[in-house]
């Protein structure tokens, strides 16, 4: 393999994990891992450190991304992905327009899904990162553009199946979105205060949308130990609210 791995132990009760190339050596506390030796390695296959720690060795999947990619500013929580591909019923025929990409990682989730995605930065320095946390992931689909979506979108000659708006320039971006979308298609969108939800929510108003709800998703781990069984203390608080409207 000449692609990232993950590379995982359970130790002293706990999970370590690390993501890594197939290259040079690695030092932790558990001894030299030489990382070259991955190449004549499979998925599933353990390598050892100098000191004996075993760490098996696995296929990073987008979730992977989200825990070990290297960050931009804030990507998009797992529990709110999750959310946009269940309700627009993403599948392998759609085209997605995505803005702004940030680190790539909610364009990377849907990248596997979906036949093609078009994500848009406005910075050139997140795309560049955006761009290499994409290419570790061996995806062909996924085009990241350097623009600003919301004069991008007027020259736009392509249509889309779902579209993902997670950049605060989001309600000025909505007046274009019936040009872009496809009859029946979705336009989600990711906003962290009620304020701007409600912007969001008068743009779309002003569309031709058929339906429309703003949501949030709570997530809680449960934490299981000796003294009994319960939501875990520490959790995910307050992400973002999300909008989705059909077209
Ligand atoms: C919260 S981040 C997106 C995170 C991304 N969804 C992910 O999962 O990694 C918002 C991004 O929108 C970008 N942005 C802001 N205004 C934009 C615009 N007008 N056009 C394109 N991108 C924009 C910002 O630079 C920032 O990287």
């Amino acid at each position: 393999m000449d692609t990232p791995v993950i590379l995982k132990i359970f130790h002293k009760g706990k999970m370590k994990e690390y993501f890594v190339k197939p290259e040079g050596e690695m030092h932790t506390d558990l001894g030299l891992i030489k990382l070259d030796e991955l190449k004549a390695k499979n998925f599933g296959d353990k390598i050892s450190s100098h000191m004996g720690a075993e760490f098996v060795i696995q296929k990073p999947r987008a979730n992977d991304f989200f825990n070990h990619a290297k960050r931009s500013g804030a990507p998009m929580m797992p529990k709110d992905i999750g959310v946009i591909i269940s309700n627009t019923g993403l599948g392998s025929s759609d085209s997605v327009l995505d803005a702004g990409t940030g680190s790539g990682i909610l364009a990377i989730y849907l990248g596997g899904i979906a036949k093609k995605v078009v994500t848009y930065e406005v910075r050139d320095d997140f795309v560049e990162i955006a761009r290499d946390n994409i290419a570790l992931t061996g995806l062909s689909n996924i085009e990241c553009r350097h623009g600003d979506i919301v004069e991008e979108i007027r020259k736009l000659e392509e249509r889309f199946d779902v579209i993902t708006l997670d950049t605060i320039a989001a309600s000025r971006v909505i007046p274009y979105i019936p040009d872009v979308i496809y009859p029946g298609g979705f336009l989600v969108t990711y906003s962290p205060f009620f304020e701007q939800a409600k912007e969001i929510r008068e743009a779309i108003g002003k569309t031709n949308y058929i339906d429309v709800m703003t949501i949030e998703t709570l997530e809680r781990e449960i934490s299981f130990t000796d003294r009994g069984t319960r939501p875990a203390t520490a959790r995910v608080g307050h992400t973002g609210f999300i909008t989705i409207a059909r077209y």
